[in-house]
């Protein structure tokens, strides 16, 4: 291994041209083009066509009876649970996105924030199940559970404690287009799941979001709540909004498909790669996918021990910027100590210590192995020459 100085002490930075945290793996221009002709040219701008026919495309591949397509995941969100409308707390995990407590939120639910486990940054259920039954607590009305970076979250064990306690089930997907359990895609489970096709996530509308569900009347009740509740004579049924996706993100979106088995495979092979490469690095833990589980790898997480590795997270993350490496560190702050969620007396030291330690790399199919393994490399120097590191910053 090349045993140069790391860029903070005075080493020639590894990436001067620098490497991005993301690369969105956008469908070529043209392609985007001709599949958007048929509707552009007819004046259909949205909620067409090419609507009907991602929805039909994501049905087939997640292997559900509906797909929704809605202009955002959190729009799915809020929509679902507007529809669910919860008898009481949704319980949910605060590492992940704000997001989902958002949508929580806007339904003006009381939102139950519980632990992540530290291996897996899964919604923890033994913790759940505690804080759901905390005798003073308000009843709980639904869960809801993120696959989180993409790793199935456990579904059927979510599924199971939403059975014990007798409320609906559903689960943020934001990440999750592509990832399976040994059983069935990501995408069945619950009453609903919700992905998201912003530019970071596997599969790219540039935004949009789609709900799948085997429940006929929860997907009519979507249709109808991502226009406003708007049946088709004016006479609105509920308080919906404009969640409608345009015929432009589903001609993005469609094409994207295209490239999705292609993507999938090189994003697991990145990972895999990144797996070996830091399992000799001391003090860096990778998330944790369970056995027969597949991740989509939307992001490549990785929690730093600050002793055993030399350095801190934030020292890392400092050093590789010096290296020209772009990262993040998903998800800090955790919700919970977010300021538009900071509840007064909710503990949560878990989640709080893995926040603190965790940061995403690179990961995209245009990431080549060759700039794969220099991060590596950069990475093992920095905590090699972690105390130094330390005495520059
Ligand atoms: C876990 C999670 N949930 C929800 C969202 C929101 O997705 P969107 O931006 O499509 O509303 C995101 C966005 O990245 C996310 O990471």
């Amino acid at each position: 291994m090349n045993d140069s100085k790391p860029a903070l002490l005075g080493g020639q930075p590894a990436f001067p041209g620098g490497i991005p945290f993301v690369r969105p793996p956008a469908p070529p221009r043209d392609a985007v083009f001709a599949r958007l002709a048929p509707s552009y040219d007819a004046g259909i701008l949205t909620n067409g066509p090419l609507v009907r026919q991602l929805e039909e495309a994501v049905a087939e591949l997640v292997d559900v009876d509906h797909v929704v397509a809605v202009s955002s995941c959190t729009t799915g969100l809020m929509l679902v649970l507007r529809l669910l409308e919860p008898d009481g707390d949704v319980l949910l995990p605060s590492f992940t996105f704000s997001a989902s407590a958002h949508a929580v939120a806007w339904n003006a639910r009381g939102i139950r924030f519980v632990e992540c486990d530290p291996s897996t940054f899964q919604l923890d259920l033994a913790d759940a199940k505690e804080r759901a039954l905390q005798a003073g607590n308000r009843p709980i009305g639904a869960i809801m559970a993120t696959h989180v970076f993409g790793a199935p979250c456990d579904p059927r064990a979510v599924e199971a404690l939403g059975a014990d306690l007798g409320v609906p089930v559903l689960f943020d997907a934001a990440h999750g287009l592509g990832a399976r359990t040994a059983e069935r895609p990501i995408g069945g489970h619950g009453i609903a799941e919700v992905f998201s096709l912003t530019p970071t996530k596997p599969v790219v509308a540039g935004e949009g979001g789609l709900v799948t569900t085997n429940d006929a009347a929860l997907a009519e009740g979507l249709r109808l709540g991502r226009d406003y509740g708007n049946p088709g004579d004016y006479n609105t049924k509920f308080v919906g909004l404009n969640g409608r996706m345009s015929e432009m993100h589903a001609a993005v979106a469609l094409c994207s498909l295209d490239s999705y088995a292609e993507n999938k495979a090189l994003r697991l092979g990145r990972a895999a790669r990144y797996r070996e490469a830091l399992a000799i690095v001391p003090g860096v833990r990778c998330q944790v996918v369970s056995d027969g589980d597949t991740s989509s790898y939307k992001d490549f997480t990785i929690a730093i021990d600050a002793e055993e590795f030399g350095a801190s997270r934030n020292l890392l993350v400092h050093a590789l910027r010096a290296e020209g490496v772009d990262t993040r560190n998903y998800f800090d702050p955790p919700v919970h100590r977010q300021d538009s969620h900071a509840i007064s007396g909710v503990e949560l030291p878990v989640t709080d210590s893995l926040s603190a330690k965790v940061v995403s790399l690179p990961i995209y199919p245009a990431l080549s192995e060759s700039d794969l393994d220099v991060i590596v490399e950069c990475i093992a120097r920095i905590g090699r020459n972690g105390a130094a590191c330390t005495h520059a910053a």
